[in-house]
């Protein structure tokens, strides 16, 4: 996709369509305005017909359109001026971009009204626009054998109106926002495919190819003998019940100055998650293979990191393995020694997630990390404390608690800060080892991250719950690509780069 920005000479513009804003009211948005003198006021009269109510969502492909150079007009509803906001500019953008890629259109100028600065500056603007187009065009990557419909036309977008002044940040956000848009679809292709196809060593391979690609970025893929040699006794119990052979990924991107402490995020990888011996319920299992959601969001936001040319080191950890049921699994009351050296009595061979993070975790100390954050679909109570709307925000550290949520506000990917309080650890104690991996029902997402903090000590860390965020289930279900524009947001302003 090519995007550019435009700030004047709207009905000039060669492109295939030009996209006008109509408020549910008379008067006619300032550029929808200039566009209607343009074409000798036919917005103006259809609107006065009652061809066009101007209600939120509605849209209206004008062909023929004399004085236009586009020739096409394509009218969004933007529902009542005194609400619009940009979450209505994102909705009207969005059903404009649906309209566009079921047409042989190429190209179009947006002249969408632009919500109030402080609410989106022309950075946020320009990531918005190329973000909004980029998901709408997203095909979901399945595996059916019918004949797939064509790819939409549309190759070109010029957005606007953006003053002179404001060219340069409207760039940079088109052009972090195309880097999003890549970066997301990395993600929601890794974790929509099947377990079968997406295992451990897919992942790997995948993390190699993103590698290969980008100049600045250096792989390197652990083994089951490596991973003994670590002493990763969480991990390795996690995979002893697989045929599948388990794989840490080490992914580092290095844009910022030698020996930069990086930023390193830590993703869970589990590529089929049955609950092991404490087997999960048939309904709804196979969206187990969503379990690898923070694994892929780490390869996105590395992804994101190289394609932004962010000025800034980051080190992706991805502990990769099924956990499954056989003679060889790892058994309720099984005690096994972490990383660390701390000793573990694993009472539920579901509670996996924060056993190969826990020693993920543990290697990211020898990386001497400015933060370490992890990413994990960790556990359904978070699901049942904060719904499918926002990530769980966990950590010792409140400062890196409110940067994330800050970050989560402005990408329009929301996270909700919960305690993480010394009692919860409380939960864990085990008769028989250091502790155990389960605390009970009560503050689940709690006490899951307060298991964590067992490994995290003197780092700056954050949890990321994912849970609930990262896919959806139903009718369509599929990945989401969160909490990937969360960290990019993150990252782009850890480098400084945002704004
Ligand atoms: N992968 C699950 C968490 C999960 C549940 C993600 C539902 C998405 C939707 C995790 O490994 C798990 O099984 N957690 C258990 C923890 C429990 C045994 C303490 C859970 O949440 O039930
Ligand atoms: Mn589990
Ligand atoms: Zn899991």
């Amino acid at each position: 996709m090519q995007l550019e920005v435009w700030s004047k000479g709207l009905a000039q513009l060669p492109v295939g369509c030009v996209v006008a804003g109509v408020f549910d009211e008379p008067a006619l948005a300032p550029e929808t305005r200039t566009l209607d003198a343009a074409a000798g006021g036919k917005l103006g009269a259809l609107i006065e017909r009652g061809d066009f109510s101007g209600r939120s969502g509605e849209t209206l492909l004008l062909t023929e359109v004399s004085g236009v150079a586009a020739g096409r007009v394509l009218l969004v509803g933007l529902g009542a001026a005194k609400s619009f906001n940009r979450k209505a500019w994102r909705r009207a953008c969005a059903a404009a971009v649906a309209v566009l890629a079921r047409t042989r259109i190429p190209s179009a100028a947006f002249a969408i009204e632009r919500p109030p600065a402080r609410q989106l500056d022309d950075y946020y603007f320009g990531r918005c626009i190329a973000e909004i187009a980029g998901s709408a065009l997203y095909r979901v990557n399945d595996l059916k054998t019918g004949k797939k419909p064509p790819a939409p036309a549309l190759e070109r977008i010029v957005a606007g109106p953006v003053r002179a002044s404001g060219a340069a940040a409207a760039r940079r956000g088109l052009h972090h926002g195309s880097a999003l848009v890549r970066a997301m679809s990395v993600q929601r292709d890794l974790a929509n495919l099947p377990a079968n196809v997406c295992t451990p060593d897919y992942l790997a391979a995948q993390a190699r190819a993103i590698a290969k690609q980008y100049s600045a970025v250096r792989v390197q893929v652990l083994d089951e003998p490596a991973i003994r040699r670590l002493k990763m006794g969480c991990f390795l119990a996690v995979t002893q019940g697989s045929d599948q052979p388990p794989r840490f990924i080490v992914l580092e991107y290095r844009g910022g100055k030698a020996g930069q402490a990086p930023v390193v995020l830590v993703g869970k990888g589990i590529t089929f998650d049955s609950g092991g011996i404490s087997l999960k319920d048939p309904p709804g299992m196979d969206e187990m293979k969503f379990d690898m959601s923070g694994a892929a969001a780490v390869l996105a936001a590395i992804t994101f990191a190289a394609e932004a040319r962010l000025p800034l080191r980051v080190v992706g950890l991805v502990a990769a393995c099924e956990n499954m049921p056989s003679g060889r699994a790892v058994k309720p009351g099984d005690i096994v020694t972490s990383a660390s050296g701390q000793t573990v009595e694993i009472l539920n061979t579901d509670a996996e997630g924060r056993l190969i993070l826990s020693d993920a975790l543990h290697y990211a100390r020898r990386l001497r990390p400015a933060v370490v954050i992890d990413i994990a679909t960790l556990t359904g109570a978070c699901v049942v404390a904060l719904g499918h709307h926002h990530t769980g925000v966990l950590s010792t550290d409140d400062a890196l608690a409110h940067e994330l949520v800050a970050a989560g506000v402005r990408a329009d990917d929301r996270a909700w800060h919960l305690p993480l309080t010394e009692e919860y650890g409380e939960q864990l104690k085990s008769n028989f080892a250091d502790f155990a991996n389960v605390g009970g029902r009560e503050g689940g997402a709690i006490t899951a991250a307060a298991f964590l903090s067992k490994f995290t000590q003197g780092m700056v860390w954050a949890h990321l719950d994912v849970a609930g965020t990262a896919y959806v289930g139903g009718a369509h279900k599929g990945s989401t690509g969160r909490p990937t524009p969360l960290l990019s947001d993150f990252l782009a302003h850890r480098a400084g780069r945002a704004g």
